[in-house]
């Protein structure tokens, strides 16, 4: 029996297709599918500025200095989640305030957000992890209305919709990120959305040297965040059936819903959010054990999974008190991400299921 990974991409031949044509083109680096899967990306989230960009990663870099984020400037971001929103602020000298989640969206709740916030914070980001928007509607209208910038970090959620609102569509600058595990892939890439005419001009400026109109006239120190436009040729391909691949995934979360022993498991509550799409499946168990033991015992079954992110607490890095965030503590030793990608079969389900059925049976 082959190995089951945790995660792979879904590619086709109509994306080698328009790989092939890009390529056939020479428009290897700037071309027209970067327009094309901006204009997809704007439209799916009603935004009206999209930037394509290298990775997930440069969109958040991109957004904090288009917001004009400079060293000292405080900023709130989730104790768990994907690092790359704090990584960047540390890297840009900003002061980094984790503030810790809710246990059972495992998003930043609202509750939280109050805790922590400061006259001196500047902005908030917002990750939705695996797909989940939390209370994003309830802390949009509570930032905007203290003038607080919002960045929504969808990485993970792309196509996920609350209170009728697409994710991308929060804020005042949301990101995507298409690396090879995300529901749309460019194997990297990402993109950065905003409605505010003021910031997309900056966005414009520093995602490209500084440099406006005019070849080699920097007029700021701009970098070079873009995306190519041979893997941007891969975007377009998906995005023609993203739908398809949401409504899949969705599908793929309901069989391991029915196939596993759920009184033995806490699964990510999605109750605030109801039209997400999940990014992968996510649980926690109810058997005081060591998560380890229990994806070691996957992993001789050739079921490859995922753990947590690591809190910052065990992160050496960024150096913070122990116990600071009680529940990314808990959710970063506890959580276990199971297989999670269109090929998967329900008899491979059924499988995964059984696995861990039996062995929190004993
Ligand atoms: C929530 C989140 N934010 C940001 C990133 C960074 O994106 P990238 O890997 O494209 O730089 C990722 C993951 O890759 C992520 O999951």
């Amino acid at each position: 029996m082959k190995m089951i990974p945790w995660s792979k991409p879904s590619l086709n031949i109509k994306d080698r297709r328009l790989l092939n044509k890009a390529f056939d083109s020479t428009w290897i680096s700037g071309g027209d599918y970067i327009k094309k899967l901006e204009n997809f990306l704007k439209k799916q989230t009603k935004r009206k500025f999209a930037f394509a960009t290298s990775s997930g990663t440069t969109a958040i870099h991109l957004a904090y200095l288009s917001l004009g984020l400079k060293k000292g400037d405080e900023i709130i971001v989730p104790s768990y989640g994907y690092m790359g929103c704090s990584n960047v602020a540390k890297l840009m000298d900003l002061n980094v305030k984790f503030c810790d989640v809710d246990m059972k969206s495992y998003c930043l709740s609202l509750k939280n957000i109050k805790k922590v916030i400061t006259k001196k914070t500047k902005a908030v980001v917002l990750i939705n992890t695996y797909g989940n928007l939390g209370e994003i509607f309830l802390i949009s209208k509570f930032l905007k209305k203290k003038k607080i910038f919002l960045i929504e970090d969808a990485a993970e959620s792309l196509g996920s919709v609350c209170s009728k609102i697409t994710s991308g569509k929060f804020g005042d600058l949301s990101i995507f990120s298409f690396h090879a595990t995300k529901n749309l892939t460019t194997g990297e890439g990402g993109m950065l959305l905003t409605d505010n005419s003021f910031i997309a001009k900056k966005i414009k400026l520093f995602r490209s040297h500084g440099v406006d109109k005019l070849r080699y006239k920097h007029l700021v120190f701009g970098h070079n965040f873009r995306l190519s436009n041979l893997l941007a040729s891969i975007g377009y391909s998906q995005s023609k059936r993203l739908s398809y691949i949401n409504k899949k995934r969705l599908s793929l979360y309901k069989l391991y819903q029915k196939h596993l022993d759920l009184k033995k498991v806490n699964l990510q509550n999605f109750s605030n959010n109801k039209k997400a799409i999940p990014w992968t499946f996510a649980l926690t168990v109810k058997k005081k054990i060591n998560i380890n033991k229990l994806s070691l015992f996957l992993y001789k079954n050739k079921i490859e999974t995922r753990n947590g992110f690591f809190s910052p607490s065990r992160l050496k890095i960024y150096n913070v008190r122990k116990n600071l965030f009680k529940v990314s503590d808990y959710l970063s030793k506890s959580v276990i991400c199971l297989p999670f990608f269109l090929e998967l079969k329900e008899k491979d389900i059924q499988y995964i299921c059984r696995k861990i059925n039996t062995f929190l049976k004993t």
